[in-house]
């Protein structure tokens, strides 16, 4: 019987590697993003097929010592591939960067296990004879990769309880958990981890250096947990994000220990993608990195979609009818949807409303701020999902400068996008970029009360003279309004 050749597997690892390249390529824009996806698949399916060949290669090779279980294998590729098949199938839109952390989460483990098997029998990933001790490098890329992945892991677990908010345990609130002297600790933790990773480096003897191995890892554990618990729920998109970067940098790492050129490219992309992906989140929130990660505004309460009630000013309300009536009196319109949209899932009666406002000739645009919701491309999502045709929705910068000239602009659950504070300086959100819905001649805001949103702030918007709030659950009130329009 034949088995695959090396250089058969490199090459098919090279063609998984440029589908995962087209892959993000696609993703940068909803227009090409199922192309992106089926690309993404199709990588996947070729490495996992090339890696299942090549275990079942190595296999025949090692019969003499036992094999390498690969009917085990083969139970892990259905059982996990059905778990995250069910998982992706069954999820909600709000409830995607969960997903996302528990799956980073198993990178990570994934990580840690790998380093450990090649610790423990190194000839059989064909690093080195047995009797054999590891080299330095190969030990210090396998130090690396276990560090990197247990911080992943625990730091993941604790991410999901926080973005869930369904659990008693305090760990998993979304309140931050912090302590008198945590960052001291931290720091502490952090010099251990890397004392005892150059004892196990350069432990002289064939026999690997267990204890300080072990010891480590755990305390790499303990300090993914530690670096998450003090951070706000609201804040975890970010760090989702964060720690997305680092599997994949635990993945490149391994990959360098396997000598496996997929894993280092795979891992690389996603580490990569990810940091910047954190880069571009902080940017359009206007706040540095170290801000997220030591804690800044967004707090937990606006984590669940509703921060504390607000001071009490007078502001003008009025009904969907009133709303519509407005809208379809109006020469343009422009539709800015937030987070409070994809909680009530409201984008089909939206794209129903829009195009009756349409067929009664009103000019009727979408404005999409690059972090309206709580993850990247959330509202691209949430309105491709609807079939919202790609030319009527326009990005932040395409559409500002065109609010001034427009009769009504329809703000449906978001807040802190549309905020005039951000151009106080003193405010906590003073810089970042919004949409600038307070220049239109009326505003019309959706939202079921007067609280904040993310970031725990009153707006100014909702009390012009010129806005009239309408009050209740964006999917009632837009089906309302369609009846109206009729
Ligand atoms: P938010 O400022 O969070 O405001 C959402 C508003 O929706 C809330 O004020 C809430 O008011 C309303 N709402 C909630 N459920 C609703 C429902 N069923 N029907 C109608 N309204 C509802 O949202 P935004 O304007 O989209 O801004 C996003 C914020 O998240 C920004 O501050 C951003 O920095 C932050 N953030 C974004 C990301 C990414 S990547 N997108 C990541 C991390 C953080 P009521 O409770 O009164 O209804």
């Amino acid at each position: 019987m034949s088995y695959i050749s090396m250089n058969l597997v490199t090459m098919f690892y090279l063609i998984a590697s440029v589908c995962f390249i087209q892959a993000l390529k696609g993703l940068s824009s909803p227009a090409t993003a199922r192309t992106g996806n089926a690309f993404g698949m199709s990588g996947m399916a070729i490495a996992t097929i090339t890696t299942v060949a090549l275990i079942f290669k190595l296999q025949a090779q090692a019969a003499s010592t036992g094999g390498l279980g690969f009917g085990l294998v083969l139970l892990g590729v259905v059982v996990g591939g059905g778990i995250g098949a069910f998982a992706a199938k069954k999820v909600e839109m709000t409830k995607m960067p969960e997903l996302v952390a528990a799956m980073h989460s198993l990178i990570g483990l994934a990580a840690v296990c790998i380093a450990v098997a090649v610790v423990a029998e190194p000839w059989v990933f064909q690093i080195t004879t047995q009797g054999v001790a590891l080299p330095f490098g190969n030990r210090l890329e396998l130090f690396i990769g276990t560090f990197v992945g247990a911080v992943t892991f625990s730091g993941s677990v604790i991410a999901f309880g926080k973005l869930s908010g369904k659990y008693k345990f305090r760990l998993f609130q979304g309140a931050p958990v912090s302590f008198a002297g945590q960052h001291m600790l931290n720091l502490g933790i952090a010099i251990a981890i890397i004392a005892l990773g150059l004892v196990f480096c350069f432990a002289p003897g064939v026999e690997p250096a267990w204890t300080p191995f072990i010891i480590m890892a755990a305390l790499a554990f303990v300090l993914g947990v530690l670096i998450i618990i003090p951070i706000g729920g609201a804040d975890m998109p970010v760090v989702v994000s964060m720690l997305n970067s680092y599997s994949g940098w635990a993945a490149a790492g391994i990959g360098f220990s396997l000598n496996n050129s997929m894993l280092i490219i795979a891992g690389s992309l996603v580490g990569s993608s990810g940091a910047i992906l954190s880069y571009i989140m902080c940017k359009a929130m206007n706040r540095s990195f170290f801000n997220v990660i030591l804690g800044g505004f967004g707090g937990d309460a606006a984590a669940a979609g509703g921060g504390a009630a607000q001071e009490q000013r007078p502001v003008k309300s009025g009904s969907a009818d009133d709303a519509a009536f407005i809208m379809s009196n109006a020469e343009t319109v422009i539709i800015v949807p937030g987070y409070g949209l994809a909680v009530a899932r409201a984008q089909h009666s939206l794209k129903e409303l829009v195009e009756k406002l349409t067929h009664k000739g009103v000019i009727v645009k979408y404005a999409i701020h690059p972090v309206a919701g709580r993850m990247p491309g959330h509202m691209n999502v949430l309105l491709a999902e609807a079939e919202v045709p790609y030319d009527q929705v326009f990005e932040m910068e395409d559409i500002n400068g065109e609010f001034g000239q427009t009769d009504v602009v329809l703000v449906l659950g978001a807040n802190d996008v549309v905020n005039p504070a951000a151009k106080d300086p003193k405010s906590p959100i003073a810089g970042m970029p919004i949409l600038e819905a307070y220049k239109a001649k009326s505003i019309i805001v959706n939202k079921r009360s007067m609280a904040s949103g993310y970031a725990g702030l009153d707006n100014d918007l909702f009390y012009q003279a010129n806005t009239m709030m309408v009050f209740g659950d964006a999917k009632k009130v837009i089906e309302a309004m369609v009846k109206a329009v009729d």
